[in-house]
């Protein structure tokens, strides 16, 4: 299965500054055997466009996104809407978003189910809290969140969900997840996809990590059988070193 990287720029770069990174990424040399994905504001996606031209590397990606077709809902973004930048890959239920904006595990349900109708590949989050994890309950509270998220998605087609598996106290700390934890968890995961989705997607579905993964450390993640790649913060705000980060993702 090909490898992806997903940046998450979050709360940075508006249009000027997006324009900016995405002329300077294209400079760089990046692999072709690996998906790569920038999320990028909403504000940003026009310029993030603009400045990508017909080029499909990077793929454009959305941080979030709201269900329903169109209507009164003020503030919100449409599936439709991002299709009109070519965005093709939209983040839901990051923890961010879960713990600063009160995203329940089915508003993401109804998010990706959006998503995949309208072409469009789901990156649902999933991850615990430090608290939890101390008590032991991680594989529980990621197992509730993934079948919550799931229930009315796909396995198949061109917009297969992708899981991440975050967790929370790794995001921004500069302290990973080890990758045999992290694979551990990738493992719970793959056993929801099991149940609800059928033996055969179990190893088909992509599962990916995010948390504190940079240029130094990605290969450790991208080479553990089970992980199909990263999703990055931090380290995709400077264009050079997310390019770092895609030379490293794929050793020669
Ligand atoms: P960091 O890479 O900054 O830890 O952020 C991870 C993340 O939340 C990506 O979605």
């Amino acid at each position: 299965m090909r490898k992806v990287l997903i940046a998450n720029w979050k709360m940075y770069y508006g249009p000027v500054k997006a324009g900016a990174w995405v002329r300077a990424f294209r400079r760089e040399r990046l692999p072709k055997d690996i998906d790569i994905s920038i999320a990028v504001p909403f504000v940003s996606l026009a310029a993030a466009r603009a400045s990508l031209g017909r080029a499909t590397i990077p793929a454009l990606a959305a941080q979030d996104v709201f269900w329903e077709k169109e209507g009164a809902f003020t503030g919100e973004v449409s599936p439709s809407m991002l299709l009109e930048f070519g965005v093709s890959v939209c983040i839901v239920g990051h923890s961010e978003r879960r713990l600063l904006v009160g995203e329940t595990d089915e508003m993401v349900a109804k998010k990706a189910e959006a998503l995949q109708k309208a072409g469009i590949t789901p990156v649902i989050c999933v991850g615990e809290t430090e608290a939890q994890r101390k008590k032991g309950q991680a594989a529980k509270v990621v197992r509730a969140q993934v079948e919550a998220a799931i229930k009315d998605v796909k396995p198949d087609g061109k917009a297969a969900a992708i899981i991440a598996y975050e967790p929370i106290w790794a995001i921004g700390t500069g302290k990973p997840c080890r990758p045999v934890d992290a694979k551990e968890m990738h493992d719970v995961i793959r056993d929801v996809i099991a149940k609800v989705w059928g033996a055969r997607y179990r190893d088909d579905i992509r599962v990916i990590y995010g948390g504190s993964v940079n240029e130094r450390n990605v290969t450790e993640y991208t080479t553990t059988t089970g992980i199909d790649g990263a999703l990055v913060g931090s380290a995709s705000l400077d264009p050079r070193t997310f390019a770092l980060v895609c030379r490293a993702a794929v050793p020669a």
